[in-house]
């Protein structure tokens, strides 16, 4: 068998299969200064669905005075929807949708799933929504409603989660509250964000925990983690030991939100995928393909990807099992000396 890394060794009590919810096509581009052409956001989503990414969200329905980045949402959903390679295998295309005229423009071009999107902080809500938290909840209610008379599934999702960068501290039981107003109003799925990416650990066991106490179902929530200060894959084992089993990504690292002072990129799918796939636990993800579309997306935007695995694996063999190692080379060694020659796969030990 070819030999590759990660080395997989299951640790007992993690799920067998975690759901990557890919969100590089919308949270990953929507902080782009420069517009990315339209054809090259299908493309992007294109090869996310050819490494194998079951969800994929593509855009955001928002006013595009807001989001100039995504002002040509529908043109990029359309031609994603009509490409059979991308929509096989009952891949979901979720959007983002902020208000019923958001739902309207989603609605008419067929999506099948939709996200609101709330916050735990007055401040975030009123720049990010123009409203209070309780005015953007009324606003969701009837998207919500709508959305599930029409048959499609709505995701709900949180900012400002565990910190938020003009109120400080954010108490568990006021997320827990706005959390559950989400899912009361018919969210079949809570995705809590730290937008700032201010997380630690501990802090992130203790909110689910107080969800969980609350009544609420671990299955129901997602976490969605930005890496500002390198905590997003920490947070992510933190979290599947309390049993989530959806994790929020985007590839490259790419990431922001542009109305959150200090977001930086969200958790890289190529850092997840990495330790997922060492714990033995399936993705349906073809990393090096992935690994090759964030190069790609590099290229085009014209610096590196801030992943540490896109960095140690880019112009490398990679499989869909991770690196693959080169042979052991048994004659004398052709390669010159071996201080020349980068020593990536030796093991990182002081
Ligand atoms: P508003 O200005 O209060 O809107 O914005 P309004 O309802 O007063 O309407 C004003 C005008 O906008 C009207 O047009 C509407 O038709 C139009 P006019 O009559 O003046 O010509 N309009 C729209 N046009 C297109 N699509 C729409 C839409 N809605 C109204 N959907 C609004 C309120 C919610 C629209 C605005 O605040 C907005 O678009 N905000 C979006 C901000 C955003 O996209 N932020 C990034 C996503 S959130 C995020 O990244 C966090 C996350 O990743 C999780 C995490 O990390 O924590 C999800
Ligand atoms: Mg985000």
């Amino acid at each position: 068998m070819t030999p590759h890394l990660p080395d997989v060794i299951r640790e007992p009590d993690l799920p067998e299969r975690v759901v990557i919810h890919e969100v590089g096509p919308r949270d990953g581009l929507q902080n782009e200064s420069g517009v990315v052409p339209t054809e090259a956001k299908v493309e992007f989503v294109r090869r996310l669905a050819r490494a194998g990414l079951g969800t994929i969200e593509v855009t955001s329905f928002v006013h595009p005075k807001w989001v100039p980045q995504l002002a040509d949402a529908a043109q990029v959903f359309a031609a994603v929807r009509a490409d059979p390679e991308v929509t096989a295998s009952g891949r979901r295309l979720p959007v983002l949708v902020p208000n019923e005229r958001g739902l309207d423009r989603a609605l008419e071009l067929g999506a099948e799933q939709i996200a609101v999107f709330g916050s735990a902080t007055e401040t975030f809500a009123a720049r990010n929504l123009n409203r209070t938290v309780e005015a953007s909840l009324a606003m969701f209610r009837p998207v919500v409603a709508r959305a599930t008379d029409a048959g499609v599934r709505t995701r709900g999702y949180l900012s400002m989660c565990w910190g938020d960068p003009w109120e400080g501290r954010v108490p568990l039981d006021r997320v827990v509250r706005v959390g559950k107003a989400l899912l009361d109003m018919g969210c079949a799925q809570l995705s809590l964000g730290d937008t700032i990416g201010v997380a630690t650990p501990g802090h992130v066991t203790a909110l689910l925990t107080a969800f969980v106490e609350a009544g609420v179902p671990i299955e129901t929530l997602a976490v969605h983690f930005h890496d500002s200060y390198g905590q997003a894959l920490a947070n992510t084992l933190a979290a599947l030991r309390l049993g989530v089993t959806t994790v929020d990504a985007s590839a490259g690292g790419l990431g922001g939100c542009p109305y959150a002072e200090s977001a930086t990129g969200n958790l890289a799918t190529e850092d997840l995928v990495w330790m997922l796939h060492g714990l033995g636990i399936e993705t349906g993800v073809h990393l090096g393909e992935l690994v090759a579309t964030s190069e790609w997306m590099a290229d085009l935007l014209g610096r590196p990807s801030p992943s540490r695995a896109v960095q140690a694996l880019a112009g490398r063999h990679v499989d869909a099992h991770g690196l693959v190692l080169p042979p052991k080379a048994d004659g004398p060694n052709t390669e010159g000396p071996k201080a020349d020659r980068p020593d990536t796969d030796r093991p990182n030990t002081d």
